[in-house]
């Protein structure tokens, strides 16, 4: 365990040997204030777990916990069978981690930063250059490897990023809101990266306040809300929780609010008014719904601006989990945010 050259790391003891990231009770109070509140799962290895929740859900402060970085209150975690407070060394020789804030050193160069991290791992100066380059290679960035970090934009620091904490080839990998910030095609240019990582066989565990990345990503997706679970499950159990769709009109004369109503009415479920945005909603089973309803506005003569079918947000999961909206957390309670 002292012993200053990272080893292969095998599994602790067997019967962890399936189950690559386990959190047990985990509970982080900062004074009378409990960032998390008792949080458990597991991860099997090779798969990715979703930690989903609205800003100050606790997200950033269980993957501290959970990578060393921040001792529990209560509660303990591990990590390719190891415990993060008895076998922290162990625990950090199995993971990498992509932080929210960007870790990479501005003035260099992306090269430069590869080298730099990959000596404090006490990696070889022939394996490091060739991982470099290899990780350089599969992140897009062999071109921009030797300009310096300030001039990369947002997507390129996030993939830089990234292939810095994959440079011990870690088994275990925590992301904490990897793509927040990026336009949509760096986005799914970084999926594609991790999809690749997980089919080699990299466990992974990323936190995101989006259902459509852990939708994109995750095997399993834990909901956290104010340092506690909420719910867990598929993507598809999640959204089937939500209500699955719903069905959006908007009229062209408000003065057609109530008629519209009234044959919305006709699908069997509550309808929703907004008056100033013009727009009614309600539950839908799918195009069949859709379909059904285009035909009855049709013969109404109602005049409509728009018509379709939305898919549960994550907002949509949040109101039908706790009663509230995700947005609502910071008015609802006292600034925690320093
Ligand atoms: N060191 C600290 N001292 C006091 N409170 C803290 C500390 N770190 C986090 N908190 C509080 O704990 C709560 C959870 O914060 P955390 O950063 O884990 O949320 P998050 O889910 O990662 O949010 P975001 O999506 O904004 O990154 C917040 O209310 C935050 O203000
Ligand atoms: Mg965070």
């Amino acid at each position: 365990m002292s012993s200053p050259t990272a080893p292969a790391v095998a599994p602790a003891t067997p019967s962890t040997r399936d189950v690559a990231i386990e959190a047990v009770d985990l509970v982080k109070r900062f004074g009378d204030f409990t960032a998390v509140d008792g949080v458990s799962f597991t991860v099997p290895q090779g798969s990715v777990l979703g930690l989903l929740g609205p800003n100050g859900a606790g997200k950033t402060t269980t993957v501290r916990m959970m990578t060393t970085l921040s001792p529990p209150t209560s509660g303990t975690a591990r990590v390719a069978g190891y415990d993060v407070i008895e076998q922290p060394d162990m625990v950090r020789r199995s993971m990498g981690l992509t932080g929210q804030a960007a870790t990479v050193d501005e003035i260099l160069t992306g090269r430069e930063n590869l080298r730099m991290i990959g000596g404090l791992y006490g990696i070889g100066r022939k394996d490091l250059t060739r991982r470099s380059e290899q990780l350089l290679e599969q992140f897009s960035l062999s071109d921009a490897g030797d300009k310096q970090v300030k001039s990369y934009s947002g997507g390129m620091r996030r993939r830089l990023d990234l292939a810095v904490s994959l440079l011990a080839a870690p088994p275990v990998l925590f992301l904490d809101e990897p793509t927040t910030g990026l336009d949509p095609r760096s986005r799914t240019e970084l999926w594609d990266v991790l999809r690749d990582l997980v089919r080699e066989g990299t466990t992974l565990l990323l936190t995101t306040q989006y259902l459509e990345e852990a939708d994109h990503l995750a095997d399993k997706i834990v909901v956290i809300d104010k340092g506690a679970i909420i719910a867990e499950g598929t993507s598809l159990q999640l959204k089937e929780q939500a209500g699955a769709a719903s069905l959006v009109l908007t009229v062209s004369d408000p003065a057609d609010i109530p008629a519209a109503e009234a044959l919305l009415r006709k699908t069997g479920g509550e309808v929703f008014i907004d008056e100033g945005a013009r727009k009614l909603t309600t539950a839908a089973d799918g195009l069949a719904d859709l379909t059904r309803v285009v035909g009855w506005f049709d013969e109404s003569g109602i005049a409509v601006d728009d018509l379709g079918l939305a898919r549960p947000s994550l907002d949509d999961v949040f109101l039908s989990l706790t009663g509230h909206r995700a947005e609502d957390e910071t008015s609802t309670e006292e600034e925690q945010n320093a």
